[in-house]
């Protein structure tokens, strides 16, 4: 019965085979470090699930956004859990990203034929980066706001699109509520839209060449 429903399914929409040569595809020796990207991967859709959470209860808006994390943080029930875990995630996705690209590098698994799953990785540092930058202004305390306040001096000062940059993530001149709107936007649909897109790529990428194994002497 199982097996008829999975052929009737596999006809239709093809996934089961797809689900299969993904996860029986043959892979060399490996080593612990080849855990590093699999963890990126966990945690992203840990950060995308907690995140998903959170926004059904925060509000961003000057006037709501400080108190909407306070009552997610002391009285909704299992909200400073979430609000930690996306938190300390964002934190552990940057190390593990660059831990990730480490291992890449010290095993030479980023030259040929894997130079475009390189690239699409950089845009993922990159993204993790831009996703780090627009959700640091969300709790709107002293603290997100200063340090976004001097974040964006700096991004003013790189010469030729400085200026245009920051006015365009501000909204104007000064960090604002048109501010708050935007990095709220670019936090919860852009940038990870971005992520999504571009990991499926990086995947599909390490799918098609298979996973280098641990080089041996000489190669
Ligand atoms: C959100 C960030 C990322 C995710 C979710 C991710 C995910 C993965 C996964 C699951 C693999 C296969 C297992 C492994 O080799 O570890 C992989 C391989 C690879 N990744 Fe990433 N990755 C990310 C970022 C990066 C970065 C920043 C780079 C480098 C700039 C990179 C370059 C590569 C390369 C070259 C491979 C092929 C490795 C091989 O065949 O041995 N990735 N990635």
């Amino acid at each position: 019965m199982a097996g008829r429903l999975e052929e009737w399914v596999d006809e239709r929409l093809g996934w089961p085979s797809a689900i299969r040569s993904a996860l029986l595809q043959r892979v060399p020796r490996l080593s612990w470090g080849h855990v590093l990207g699999s963890a990126t991967l966990v945690t992203l859709i840990i950060l995308i699930l907690t995140g998903v959470l959170l926004s059904f209860s925060y509000v961003p808006s000057p006037d709501e956004a400080h108190t909407t994390v306070e009552y997610i943080t002391q009285e909704l029930p299992f909200g400073a859990f979430i609000r930690n875990l996306h938190h300390f995630g964002a934190s552990a996705l940057v190390v593990l990203s660059i831990a990730h690209l480490i291992r890449v590098i010290v095993h030479g698994a980023h030259k040929y034929p894997r130079e475009f799953t390189w690239f699409t990785g950089v845009v993922l540092l990159l993204l993790v980066f831009a996703a780090g930058f627009t959700g640091s202004l969300l709790p709107w305390d002293q603290n997100a706001f200063w340090a976004t306040a001097v974040r964006m001096r700096v991004i003013e000062v790189t010469p030729g699109i400085g200026d245009r940059l920051a006015g365009v993530l501000m909204g104007g001149e000064e960090l604002s509520a048109v501010s708050l709107v935007r990095f709220f936007i670019a936090h919860v649909w852009v940038v990870p839209s971005l992520i999504v897109t571009v990991v499926v790529m990086h995947l599909r990428l390490v799918h098609k060449h298979g996973i280098s194994g641990v080089p041996r002497r000489g190669e």
